[in-house]
């Protein structure tokens, strides 16, 4: 479940901020702190260039952004490996039209970005309130640059839910053609390799101890392929085994394909059922080559 009581709290960079820090803290349920106060682990702060998440006390590390128009994210614009990305292969990306994808697992959305930058249309969900206001404001700034702005308002839309029950009772045709996970990993080794964002977004939302039951959930929602982001030395997800596996130095994607029948099909195939927080049935997909 998402962590965000006693753990962290809104505060304004500056006195004029005061009343939207006051209605941010009011909509997402979290108490309003005074800026630099280190009462809580974590603090979601209003700014004049933006919403900012930063960890308190001594030796913390500076405050992260989602900023799409610089640093990261801009450099994986301009200088992709195109279809040669490993991100990119493991998605069945080539040619046109691109597929559809949901992003069911978020977080600062920067595999949807590099997904949106190379032509795809992608749905994010993200279900902890506090990632999901940093990802609405990367998205409204981003949304109004000049450069990346139509990119970003055309391929990239955000919705604050949990793919686990977002995807039994999706519609027949808003079903994506892809879903793409990437959920946290609990990581034993707190060294310098687990970087800043991803220390201060465990802080938040811990390890996404239900991960278990993402894929039959993605199974189930997807028409074409599911696409699972791993550490390199990671297990797959529990469930089918993979179809394919694509390797970067760090990471793993496990790929699983899926002869896109009806909903009615698959159900009858026993793809996945997942009634009640129970998994009911879980076999292979139907494999098309
Ligand atoms: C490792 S981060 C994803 C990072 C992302 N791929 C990126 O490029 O920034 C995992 C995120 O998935 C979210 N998450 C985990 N389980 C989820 C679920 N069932 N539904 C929606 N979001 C989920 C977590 O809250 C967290 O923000």
């Amino acid at each position: 479940m998402p962590k965000t009581s006693n753990t962290i709290a809104v505060a304004a960079a500056t006195p004029e901020l005061l009343e939207k820090a006051a209605e941010l803290a009011a909509r997402l349920e979290i108490p309003l702190s005074e800026t630099g106060s280190d009462n809580y682990a974590l603090l979601l702060e209003v700014t004049g260039e933006g919403l900012q998440l930063r960890r308190t006390g001594p030796g913390a590390p500076g405050p992260i952004r989602i900023d799409f128009t610089s640093g990261r994210a801009e450099y994986r614009r301009r200088h992709s490996g195109g279809r040669k990305e490993t991100l990119i292969r493991a998605m069945g990306i080539k040619g046109k039209p691109r597929p559809t994808v949901l992003d069911g697992t978020a977080g600062l959305g920067r595999d949807a970005f590099v997904l949106a930058c190379r032509g795809c249309k992608v749905e994010m969900l993200e279900r902890n309130p506090v990632i999901a206001a940093l990802l609405e404001d990367g998205l409204r700034r981003a949304g109004a640059d000049q450069e990346i702005g139509p990119l970003v308002r055309e391929r990239m839309s955000l919705r604050r839910g949990d793919i686990l029950l977002e995807a039994t009772r999706m519609e027949e045709e808003r079903r994506p053609e892809v879903v793409y996970l990437d959920p946290m990993y609990p990581h034993r080794n707190k060294s310098a390799l687990v970087k800043k964002e991803m220390r201060i977004l465990r802080t938040l939302v811990g390890d996404d101890e239900d991960s278990d039951r993402l894929l039959p959930a993605a199974l189930r929602a997807a028409i074409k392929r599911v696409v699972v982001k791993r550490p390199a030395a990671a297990p797959p997800l529990p469930g089918p085994k993979p179809d394919l596996d694509f390797k970067t130095k760090s990471h793993r994607f496990d790929v699983y394909i899926i002869d896109g029948g009806s909903l009615k099909d698959r159900r009858n195939r026993g793809v996945t059922i997942i009634k009640q927080n129970l998994i009911v049935a879980l076999n292979r997909p139907t494999i098309s080559t």
